[in-house]
């Protein structure tokens, strides 16, 4: 593999084990959702039903390990460990991008995690330029060597632009998602990588034909901020400029849902309150990458399952609070939106736009 993209995916995962990658003055605004108190639920807590089907799998809550990394032994350790986590819990698990699995096909192992994880809702991952330039053959044998149940094609322009070295040629994006979901054996994801999804682009995914869409919201870790970290000069100004740039969170889950879109919401989800809130506002699971690498980086596998099973109980409650017993519900739970989420989901996707 290039060391360039080896220093990276080392970099990557140094910079994420800290908190010097969140956002600056942006939240995600799920904290605008409040769902209402309920004193007379009628429920006990073991009455609580957590699962749901997201691509053709049953989940055991609705929880997905979001997309990190692959291509370095590092890497590996966390795909291993962390894939074996979510299959032992009953989550999802997405696999970083391939991309150093395309170029050097030696480091695929890095990927392969179904030894571990049998019946782990798996997630291959490729970004939408590099997905351009490959035929729909390439990609479908990259998935295949690591048993994927479907693909995130991530899109990341904003990050891609502060990279130093990155993509500059953002052109054939939707025609590249449509060539996917009709050609591939497996369901397509889109998935942004920290900047939200708006109404727009949700309008034009779903005009495409994709069905699933993860819209890793600003809010969370800024992939803006992790370029930044890493650039100098130029694009260090620019990304340093652009850090908090995005559609929140629990706007673009607003936006996709009303779409018709099925939603894992990941970008700054850190409690079960925080999944609560995204599928009230229409998700079908919330995803979480950073908190759990960081979990896992402090005290390895125990310490993600610490950390998991406080995130499942902190749902419970909720749920059982808001006098909801399944997923269902929770996505119909009375709730106040206030501040800020009040305007963005005031906006309505202009056609005009891009
Ligand atoms: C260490 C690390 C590496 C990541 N690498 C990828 C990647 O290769 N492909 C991708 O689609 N997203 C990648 N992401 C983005 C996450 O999947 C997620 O969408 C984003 O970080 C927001 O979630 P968070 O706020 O919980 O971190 C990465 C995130 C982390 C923390």
């Amino acid at each position: 593999m290039s060391t360039d993209i080896k220093q990276r995916k080392v970099d990557h995962l140094d910079l994420c084990a800290t908190d010097a990658v969140a956002f600056k003055n942006q939240t995600n605004l799920l904290g605008d959702v409040r769902l209402m108190h309920q004193s007379l639920p009628d429920l006990a807590l073991s009455d609580l039903d957590l699962r749901v089907n997201l691509l053709g799998k049953e989940l055991r809550a609705p929880i997905v390990i979001a997309a990190m990394t692959g291509g370095t032994d590092r890497a590996a350790d966390v795909n291993h460990t962390l894939a074996a986590v979510a299959n032992d819990r009953g989550y999802g698990f997405g696999l970083g991008s391939q991309r150093a699995m395309q170029k050097s096909p030696e480091t695929a192992w890095t990927y392969q995690v179904r030894e571990r994880a049998p019946n782990v809702l798996l997630m291959g991952n490729v970004g939408v330029v590099q997905a351009r330039d490959m035929k729909t053959s390439e990609v479908q044998a990259m998935l295949d060597a690591i048993g994927a149940d479907a693909l995130c094609i991530h899109l990341n322009p904003a990050m891609e632009l502060v990279q130093p070295g990155g993509d500059r040629d953002f052109r054939d994006g939707t025609a590249t998602l449509k060539r996917f979901v009709q050609e591939l054996d497996v369901p397509v994801v889109a998935k942004e990588t920290g900047n939200g999804v708006s109404a727009e682009t949700a309008k034009r995914l779903a005009e495409t034909g994709v069905r699933y869409v993860d819209v890793s919201g600003a809010g969370g870790t800024s992939w803006v901020g992790v370029e930044a970290l890493r650039a100098e000069g130029v694009e260090r100004a620019l990304g340093e400029m652009l850090w908090d740039w995005g559609v929140p969170t629990a706007a673009a889950v607003h936006y996709a849902a009303r779409e018709g879109l099925t939603v894992i919401a990941t970008g700054g989800i850190r409690t079960g309150y925080d999944i609560a809130r995204a599928i009230a506002l229409g998700a079908t699971a919330g995803g979480i990458a950073r908190f759990v690498f960081q979990a896992f980086q402090q005290g390895g596998r125990e310490g993600a399952d610490r950390f998991l099973d406080q995130v499942e109980q902190e749902l419970r409650a909720v749920m059982l609070l808001s006098g909801c017993r399944t997923i269902d519900e929770l996505r119909r739970a009375p709730r106040i939106i206030r501040g800020e989420l009040r305007d963005w989901m005031g906006h309505h996707a202009d056609t005009h736009a891009r």
